[in-house]
C-alpha cells in the first residue's frame, strides 16, 4: 500500500499524467475539430437548421411525419443522426419514391450536397445521433489494408460477398455491391446500419479499423471511385493536426516544468508534516 502511494507521488507519475491528459485533450480536440469542422460547426448553424426543416417539410414529411416522428409509412428519424441522412440522400435512396420497392443506390438528382447537409443539420438538431465523418476520419492514408481484408471477411463478406460485389440475403433482400460507395458513405453505412445491415459502432469496429476496411474496399475494386473524395482536403487537415500536436508538445513541456517546481515544494512540506 505505502509503496503504491509513494510510487504515485513519484514526480514522474505527475509528468506522465499531465502529458497523458494533454495528449488526450489534443487528440479529442483534433478529432472534434478535424475535417468535419465545416460540417460540424455548420450543423449548429440555426439558419441551416431552419433551411433544412423547410426542405424536410417539402420532401420528407409526407412519409416521415411533420416533425420526423415517423408514420405508418416510414420510421422516425429522431436520433437517426446527420450520418444517416447524408448516407441515405447521397446514395440516392432518399427521398424514396415507391414504398414497395427496395431502396437502391442511384444518382441523387434532386438535391445539392449543401441541401443534404441542411436536412442533416435539421435531423441532428432533433436528438443528435451519429454525425457525418470528417475528411480525416475517412482518410485511408496509413491504413492497414491486410487487416481491413480480415475485418471485411469476418464482418461484411457474409452479406456483401468477398470482393464487396454484393450478394443475396437469405430473406430475399440483396446486399448491394460496394463498388460505387465513397469512403464517407462506407463509414456512414457502418455507423448507421441501413435496412438489414447491422450497426457497427465504434465499440465493435474502432475508428482505425473502419479506415482499414475502407482502404480494403476502395483498394481492391477495379472501378474508379466516382465519389467526390478529395485527397487535397486530407492534406490540410493533416497539416493542421501536426501543427496542433507540435504546439501541444510545447505546452506539455511548460506544464511539466511548472508542476516539477510545485511538486518539489509539496513533497518537502508533506514529509515535514509526517515526521
Ligand atoms: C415515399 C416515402 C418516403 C419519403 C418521401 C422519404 N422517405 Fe426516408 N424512408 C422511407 C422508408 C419506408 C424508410 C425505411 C426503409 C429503409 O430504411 O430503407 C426510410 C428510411 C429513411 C432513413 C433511414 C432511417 C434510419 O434509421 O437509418 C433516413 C435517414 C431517411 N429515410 C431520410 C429521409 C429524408 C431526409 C427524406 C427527404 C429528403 C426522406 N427520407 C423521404 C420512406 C420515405
Ligand atoms: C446482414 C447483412 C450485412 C452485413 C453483415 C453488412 N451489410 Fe452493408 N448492407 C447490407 C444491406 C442490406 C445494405 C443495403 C441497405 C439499403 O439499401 O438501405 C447494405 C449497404 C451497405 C453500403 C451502401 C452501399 C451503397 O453504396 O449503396 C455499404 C457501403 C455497406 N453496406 C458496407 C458494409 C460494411 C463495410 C460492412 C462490414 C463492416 C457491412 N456493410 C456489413 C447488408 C449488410
Amino acid at each position: 500500500m505505502s509503496s503504491i502511494i509513494s510510487r504515485r507521488r513519484h514526480p514522474a507519475a505527475g509528468y506522465a499524467a499531465v502529458a497523458g491528459g494533454l495528449v488526450v485533450a489534443g487528440v479529442l480536440y483534433s478529432a472534434l475539430s478535424g475535417g468535419g469542422a465545416s460540417a460540424a460547426t455548420a450543423a449548429q448553424d440555426q439558419s441551416q437548421v431552419s433551411q433544412g426543416h423547410s426542405l424536410f417539410l417539402d420532401s420528407c414529411s409526407s412519409c416521415h411525419g411533420l416533425d420526423a416522428q415517423g408514420t405508418s409509412q416510414a420510421p422516425s428519424l429522431i436520433g437517426a443522426g446527420a450520418a444517416a441522412v447524408d448516407f441515405q440522400m447521397s446514395t440516392g435512396r432518399m427521398p424514396a419514391k415507391d414504398l414497395s420497392a427496395e431502396n437502391e443506390r442511384k444518382p441523387q438528382t434532386e438535391f445539392t450536397q449543401q441541401q443534404i447537409y441542411d436536412i442533416a443539420a435539421y435531423v441532428a438538431s432533433l436528438a443528435g445521433g451519429p454525425s457525418i465523418p470528417s475528411a480525416s476520419q475517412v482518410s485511408t492514408s496509413g491504413a492497414n489494408t491486410a487487416l481491413g481484408e480480415e475485418l471485411f471477411s469476418t464482418n461484411c463478406a457474409q452479406c456483401h460477398g468477398f470482393a464487396g460485389a454484393g450478394g443475396a440475403l437469405t430473406y430475399g433482400k440483396n446486399a448491394p455491391s460496394l463498388n460505387a460507395s465513397t469512403p464517407t458513405q462506407i463509414y456512414e453505412a457502418m455507423l448507421t446500419g441501413p435496412e438489414a445491415m447491422p450497426v457497427f459502432g465504434d465499440g465493435t469496429i474502432t475508428p482505425a479499423e473502419k479506415k482499414d476496411i475502407i482502404a480494403y474496399i476502395t483498394d481492391t475494386r477495379t472501378e474508379a471511385n466516382p465519389g467526390g473524395f478529395s485527397l487535397g482536403r486530407t492534406g490540410t487537415v493533416t497539416e493542421g493536426l501536426l501543427g496542433w500536436l507540435g504546439g501541444l508538445g510545447f505546452l506539455v513541456l511548460i506544464a511539466m516544468w511548472l508542476t516539477a517546481k510545485r511538486r518539489d515544494g509539496h513533497v518537502k512540506a508533506e514529509s515535514e508534516q509526517h515526521s
